[in-house]
């Protein structure tokens, strides 16, 4: 019989950790994930995920469960109070756990460290100009992924779509959307995303950055004219400028507005990642279905 490799999961029940841990499962792992409370946990323990209770302000609680896993993921992320702050903190607490074993430490980051590109496609060579919201992840990146002892991975993720939907959800609503619709964003559908953390576990470089996103280069015009049709909205509300949407939103509008296009080629020649799913126009459809059946469950 073989010994099952462990993996712990922070933000286990999050839109990226919950499929995270549902890949990690399905390929043949004990997967640890990290709750804020017993219905949640139930929830994962549905899955064949062991709850782990606790919250990243405590790392007490889930110190030996990330004791004793081969690999520790952080997918957690709280956004009451310093968001970066405690994002820092969660690493290091879950750095020390496993700088003494040689473990994994897969910490999730974004495409939004590499700010607005310009109308040019870069990846992990160019150097990081993050959007004010996340510059305090640079310096968190730079920690696992120059930490002695252990293999620390960053995933840069482009935006997620699929199931719940994330950020592209208010394009199947009748919201007006921050910008003006000719900025470019990249995007990844939730299960591709999920394959390449497995990969990161199973053969990514220690000290590596990757980016995950799939060959589409469209915009936020675009996406949205598919989400829209898909869900048979016609006119109605349009746009909201970027300085209108400062003041409502702050920086976030900012990170809406982005202009992004990003290559994967690290990912895909390093982890043998591929996106498998046909993107988000193709699958609009499919999406605008899955969205709709969530608001009436
Ligand atoms: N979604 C995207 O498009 C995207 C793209 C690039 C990068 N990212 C990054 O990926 C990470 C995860 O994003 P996501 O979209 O999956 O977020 P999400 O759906 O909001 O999930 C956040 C997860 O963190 C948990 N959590 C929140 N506060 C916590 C605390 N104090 N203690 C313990 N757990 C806590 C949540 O638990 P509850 O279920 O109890 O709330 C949930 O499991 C973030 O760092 C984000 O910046 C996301």
């Amino acid at each position: 019989m073989t010994s099952l490799r462990t993996v712990f999961i922070t933000g286990a029940t999050g839109h990226i950790g919950r499929n995270v841990a549902r890949a990690f499962r399905r390929a043949g792992y004990r997967v640890l994930g990290l709750a804020r409370d017993a219905a949640k946990a139930s929830g994962l323990a549905a899955e064949e995920i062991v709850p782990v209770l606790g919250t990243l302000q405590q790392p007490a609680a889930w110190r030996a469960a990330a004791a004793s896993a081969e690999v520790l993921v952080h997918a957690a992320v709280d956004y009451a109070g310093d968001t970066m702050a405690l994002d820092r903190a969660a690493v290091q607490a879950l750095l020390q756990g496993a700088a003494t074993r040689g473990a994994t430490l897969i910490y999730t980051s974004g495409v939004w460290v590499h700010g607005d590109t310009a109308g040019r496609v870069v990846d992990e060579t160019a150097p990081l100009a993050p959007i004010e919201l996340v510059a305090p992840r640079v310096e968190t990146e730079r920690l696992v992924l120059g930490a002695p002892a252990l293999r620390g991975i960053v995933i840069r993720p482009a935006i997620v779509y699929g199931r719940q939907g994330g950020l592209t959800a208010p394009w199947f609503g009748e919201h007006p959307v921050a910008g003006d619709g000719r900025n470019h964003w990249p995007l990844v559908h939730v299960d591709d995303l999920a394959d390449a953390y497995v990969r990161c576990a199973e053969r990514g470089s220690a000290g590596s950055a990757y980016i995950v996103a799939d060959r589409s280069r469209a915009t936020v015009g675009e996406l949205r004219a598919a989400a829209r049709r898909a869900a048979g909205i016609g006119g109605g509300p349009g746009w909201i400028a970027l300085a209108e949407a400062r003041r409502t939103m702050g920086p976030f509008a900012d990170a809406l507005a982005l202009d992004q296009q990003v290559s994967a080629a690290r990912a895909e020649r390093e982890l043998g990642w591929r996106a498998r799913h046909a993107g988000f126009v193709a699958e609009a459809p499919i999406l605008a279905a899955a969205i709709r059946a969530r608001a009436e469950a």
